[in-house]
């Protein structure tokens, strides 16, 4: 499995997630996305900030929560504003019909919230998360009570679940919501959204990670272009 790296530059990553921020005006309440690459948008929105943009942002994780603040972002909540402008966020994996998988840092099921609180749900993302069909890991949330359940099920429609380690605590990744990760390989998901449905039904399942509701995708090219495609 491939480490993150979210202290790494990559121009790929930065061109996109500064382009994206073009898309913030005046007014709006701003979903702030969790990952390397939602991490240039939210400190592209605070220099922004610092010249006069006037936003109030809700995160979707303690990482972007840490972000926005050195940013000098003013945050809300979904409680205060539960319908936000706009949600930008990273992904995983891409396909060509703008399907994506989340999770990779553990915080999808607060991103799945945010993205679904927002009127337009924007992704952010260099140009190797492009992929014709998903073949990536599904990240699940699961509320630890219910890992030997959730495992069982996945398994029996299909999947080859792995119960996500932390690599510098012993034993498993604790996700924000103090819940446990797995990983659940599929192979290619033939329909993302027949995929989702199921793995709504399992119980002990707290949120998995396949979004089917971007309506666009920011890709950063290594020539430092953004392609911008809609759903
Ligand atoms: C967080 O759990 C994820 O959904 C991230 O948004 C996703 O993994 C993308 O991260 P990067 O921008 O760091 O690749």
């Amino acid at each position: 499995m491939k480490e993150r790296n979210p202290s790494g530059e990559s121009p790929e990553k930065k061109a996109a997630g500064i382009a994206a921020a073009d898309l913030v005006k005046d007014g709006m309440v701003v979903g702030l996305g969790t990952g390397s690459t939602t991490a240039y948008t939210i400190a592209e929105l605070g220099r922004r900030v610092a010249k006069g943009l006037d936003i109030i942002a809700v995160v979707t994780s303690y990482q972007s929560e840490m972000l926005a603040i050195d940013a000098g972002i003013t945050l809300t909540s979904l409680a205060e504003y539960p319908e936000l402008d706009i949600a930008i966020d990273g992904a995983d994996q891409i396909d060509a019909a703008l399907n994506v998988i989340k999770g990779g840092g553990a915080a999808h099921t607060r991103e799945k919230v945010v993205s679904r609180s927002a009127e337009r749900f924007v992704i952010v993302a260099d140009e190797s998360k492009s992929s014709e069909q998903l073949n990536h890991y599904v990240p699940l949330e699961v509320l630890p009570y219910a890992k030997e359940l959730v495992l069982k099920q996945v398994r029996m429609i299909g999947g080859d679940p792995v119960l996500r380690l932390a690599s510098r605590k012993d034993g498993p990744v604790i996700s924000d919501n103090g819940n446990f990760i797995i990983d659940a390989s599929f192979g290619v998901i033939e329909n993302p959204v027949v995929m989702s449905a199921l793995l709504s039904q399992v119980a002990g399942i707290v949120e998995h990670g396949i979004f089917t509701n971007v309506d666009e995708a920011y890709i950063g090219k290594k020539d430092g272009s953004v392609e911008i495609l809609r759903s």
